[in-house]
């Protein structure tokens, strides 16, 4: 994983875009992808509350959506206090995580930053082989 400045200034930057009239707490996120891509979302909230998308499942339905990866190798995200992204969001993204190394960086509004790996955020995510794949 080369230097992780411009995966967090992409998550920094996405964050300024958030969509939040309810909350007002700002989330972005950026997705380092086997492709070369980093791809960033914000969060976007809604009136119904439960419709409101987190930032790092954007990311991730953008990084599908636009081709841009199937594997994350590095996760950034940028909040007012350097939070860890949500256990919905943890989930999805072990889907598409290289490993349990993978990192995240998590940055606060003044810009410090804290590093883990993914397999101490979601140590047990849900996986079974008797929900069949019908494709790779
Ligand atoms: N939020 C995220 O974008 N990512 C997370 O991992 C946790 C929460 C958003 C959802 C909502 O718009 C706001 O933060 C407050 O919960």
């Amino acid at each position: 994983m080369p230097s992780p400045e411009n995966l967090i200034l992409a998550a920094q930057e996405a964050r300024r875009r958030a969509y939040t009239p309810y909350s007002g707490y700002k989330v972005g996120a950026a997705l380092q992808t086997d492709t070369g891509a980093i791809v960033a979302g914000c969060n976007v909230e809604n009136l119904s509350y439960g419709a409101t998308i987190c930032a790092e499942r954007t990311a991730v339905t953008k990084m599908i959506a636009d081709g841009l990866g199937q594997k994350i190798s590095a996760i950034a995200v940028a909040s007012k206090d350097g939070v860890t992204p949500c256990g919905i969001c943890l989930q999805v993204l072990s889907e598409f995580v290289e490993g349990p190394e993978t990192l995240v960086y998590r940055v606060n509004e003044n810009g410090e930053v804290q590093s883990m790996p993914f397999g101490n955020l979601l140590p047990h995510a849900f996986v079974s082989d008797e929900v069949r794949r019908t494709e790779s």
